[in-house]
C-alpha cells in the first residue's frame, strides 16, 4: 500500500510539474501564468477537483512513446466561482506546447459532457500550438469532437473562452462557437492562418499581434468581447463576469445584494439630451446612472461603438443592456453594430436575462460599403433576434427612433413588453430634413422654404405624442424617473411567459 501511495505521489508531482521547470520559467518570462496557476486565481480557493490527471497520449510515432507527461497538456475538472459550480479546462503550454492530442481532446470532452448533464457553465483557457502534429488525424478528430460539444452546449450552459496564448488554425473554431471570448494583450493571438502563410498567399507582411492580437479582435474583427492587460486582470474580471450569468438555460442568474434604491430619482438625466437634435450625448452616462451602483460590464466595448452592449444589475438581478450610442456615427445601425447586438440579444434570450434597450437611432447606415457588405441580411439579424426573443423586453426611447430602426429596436410591434419615451423622443418614418426633401421636392431650390417645411415637419412629427396616441409607446416618462419605472416594469415582468411556435429551428439570416 505504501508503495502505491508513493507511486501516486510521484505521478502527481510529475503531472504538476507539467513540461518541467525550464518551460515553466519560460512561460513566466513571457508574462504568462501556468495552466494550474490560472485555475487557482479563477476558482474559489481549494475548490478545484481535478480529473484525468494521469491521462497520457497514445502516440507511438516520432519517438513520442518515450515522452509521455501525465495530464497530456491540459488540466481539467470542476470547481466553484463565488460558490457556483463551473467546469474548466486549462491548456498547459509547457507540455508539447499545449497542443491537442486525441487524449487531450477526450479530457476536454469529458468535462463538457458532464457540464451539460449537470447544467453548469464551461470555461476554457486556451494556450496551445494547435493540433498535436505528431498525432495527425487523431488530433483533428479530437478537435471535431470538441466542436460538436460546443455546439450541443450552446444555449444550454454558458461557455466562456479565455485566450491566454496562441490559438491558431482550426483550433479557433471552438472558442468561436462559445458565448464570450476574452483575450490578454500582447500574449494571446487567434488566427486561422499565421503571418507566414499570409505572406505566402497574399504577400502581406503582418505581425502576429496585428493579425490576431487582443486589440485586433477586440476592436477590428469583433471576435473578442474584451481585452485585458495581463493574466491576473483577465482572470479576476472573468470571475466578476461569471456572476452575471445563470448556470444553465433553465435557471435565472444569481441575484446579488444591492445598496441602491429602486426608486432613486436621477435629476441630471432631465438635462442630458441637448436641445439641438444634431448634438450628441454619451449614452454610457444614461446607463451608468440607471443601473445598480453604476456597475456596468460592457462587452465588445471597442468594437462597433455605435451600439453598446453589456450586463448590469437592477435591484440585484442581471439585465442585458443594448443601447444606441449617439456619440459614434450618430448611433446609426450598421453591419457591425447589428451583428454585435443580435448575438448579445440571443445570448440573453437563451439564458433568461431581461433586455433593457435604449434607443436613439437615426436609421440604418447608408452607403455602398454597407449595401455591398450586406446590411440587408445583417440588419435582419438584429430584427430577427429581437422578434424571436421571449425574455422581458423594456425599451426607453431617449431621442430619435426613425424608420426601420424604430421597428427593429425592440418596438412594441416586435413584442416589446414596455416602451417608454422621454419627452425628447422623436418617432417618425424618417428625420425631418430627409422627409421634407422627398415630399416637397419641388421646393428644394428654395432653402428658406425647405427650412420652413422642416420646422413644420419637426413640430408635427418629432415628438412622442403621435406614437403615444396609437399606443405604440406605453408612457412618456421624465428621464429622472427612468430607474424607478424600469425597476417596476422588471418586477411586473418577473413571471412573464411567452413561447414561440414549435419548429426544429428558425432560419436566421446568416
Ligand atoms: C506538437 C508542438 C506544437 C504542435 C508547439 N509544439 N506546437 N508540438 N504539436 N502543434 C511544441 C514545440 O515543438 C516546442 O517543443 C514546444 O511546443 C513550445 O513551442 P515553441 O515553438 O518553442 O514555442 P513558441 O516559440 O512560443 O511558439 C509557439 C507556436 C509554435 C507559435 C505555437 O510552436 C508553432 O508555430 N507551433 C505550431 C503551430 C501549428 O502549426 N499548429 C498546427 C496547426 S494546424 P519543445 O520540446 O521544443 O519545447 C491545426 C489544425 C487544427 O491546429 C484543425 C482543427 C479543425
Amino acid at each position: 500500500m505504501s508503495n502505491i501511495i508513493q507511486q501516486l505521489e510521484e505521478k502527481r508531482a510529475r503531472a504538476r510539474l507539467g513540461g518541467g521547470q525550464k518551460r515553466i520559467d519560460a512561460q513566466h518570462a513571457k508574462g504568462k501564468l501556468t495552466a494550474r496557476e490560472r485555475i487557482e486565481i479563477l476558482l474559489d480557493k481549494d475548490s478545484f477537483e481535478e480529473w484525468d490527471e494521469f491521462v497520457e497520449h497514445r502516440c507511438h510515432d516520432f519517438g513520442m512513446q518515450d515522452t509521455t507527461i501525465p495530464g497530456d497538456g491540459v488540466v481539467t475538472g470542476h470547481g466553484t466561482i463565488n460558490g457556483r459550480l463551473v467546469f474548466i479546462f486549462s491548456q498547459d503550454f509547457t507540455v508539447f506546447g499545449g497542443s491537442l492530442s486525441e487524449a487531450h481532446a477526450e479530457k476536454i470532452c469529458k468535462i463538457m459532457d458532464q457540464a451539460i448533464k449537470v447544467g453548469a457553465p464551461v470555461i476554457g483557457i486556451n494556450d496551445s500550438g494547435g493540433a498535436r502534429i505528431q498525432e495527425g488525424i487523431a488530433s483533428l478528430g479530437g478537435y471535431a469532437e470538441v466542436f460538436q460539444r460546443n455546439v450541443m452546449a450552446s444555449g444550454v450552459v454558458p461557455q466562456i473562452s479565455l485566450i491566454m496564448g496562441p490559438c491558431a488554425g482550426g483550433a479557433v473554431y471552438s472558442p468561436a462557437i462559445t458565448d464570450f471570448i476574452f483575450m490578454v494583450q500582447d500574449s494571446s493571438y487567434m488566427f486561422v492562418t499565421g503571418p507566414n502563410v499570409v505572406k505566402t498567399v497574399t504577400h502581406e507582411t503582418v505581425t502576429a499581434e496585428e493579425l490576431g492580437g487582443a486589440n485586433t479582435h477586440a476592436s477590428k474583427s469583433g471576435v473578442a468581447d474584451g481585452a485585458f492587460e495581463n493574466d491576473i486582470e483577465m482572470l479576476l474580471m472573468a470571475r466578476n463576469f461569471f456572476d452575471f450569468l445563470p448556470s444553465n438555460n433553465k435557471q435565472l442568474p444569481p441575484t446579488r445584494p444591492f445598496d441602491d434604491p429602486a426608486e432613486r430619482e436621477i435629476r441630471s438625466l432631465d438635462t442630458l439630451v441637448p436641445d439641438n437634435p444634431n448634438l450628441p450625448y454619451d449614452m454610457h452616462e444614461v446607463i451608468g446612472k440607471i443601473v445598480d451602483e453604476n456597475h456596468f460590464f460592457e462587452t465588445k466595448a471597442a468594437f462597433a461603438k455605435n451600439i453598446i452592449t453589456g450586463f448590469c444589475r437592477i435591484q440585484g438581478s442581471t439585465v442585458g443592456i443594448v443601447a444606441n450610442q449617439p456619440m459614434v456615427l450618430a448611433g446609426c445601425l450598421d453591419i457591425d453594430a447589428s451583428m454585435k447586438a443580435a448575438r448579445f440579444i440571443r445570448f440573453c434570450d437563451a439564458f433568461n436575462i431581461p433586455i433593457l434597450t435604449f434607443v436613439d437611432v437615426p436609421g440604418f447606415m447608408p452607403g455602398t460599403d454597407q449595401e455591398y457588405g450586406g446590411i440587408i441580411k445583417h440588419g435582419a439579424k438584429l430584427l430577427y433576434a429581437y422578434a424571436e426573443c421571449t425574455v422581458p423586453k423594456i425599451t426607453i426611447i431617449t431621442r430619435k427612433a426613425y424608420g426601420g430602426a424604430y421597428d427593429v429596436m425592440a418596438s412594441k410591434h416586435l413584442r416589446g413588453d414596455i416602451n417608454f419615451c422621454w419627452p425628447s423622443a422623436e418617432i417618425a418614418v424618417m428625420g425631418p430634413k430627409g422627409a421634407v426633401e422627398i415630399i416637397f421636392r419641388e421646393d428644394t431650390a428654395d432653402p428658406e422654404k425647405i427650412e420652413q417645411r422642416t420646422q413644420e415637419y419637426r413640430k408635427k412629427f418629432a415628438n412622442p405624442f403621435i406614437a403615444g396616441s396609437r399606443g405604440y409607446v406605453d408612457d412618456v416618462i421624465l428621464p429622472r424617473e427612468t430607474r424607478s419605472r424600469v425597476s417596476r416594469s422588471l418586477n411586473m415582468l418577473k413571471n412573464k411567459s411567452l413561447t414561440n411556435p414549435w419548429r426544429k429551428h428558425g432560419n436566421l439570416p446568416l
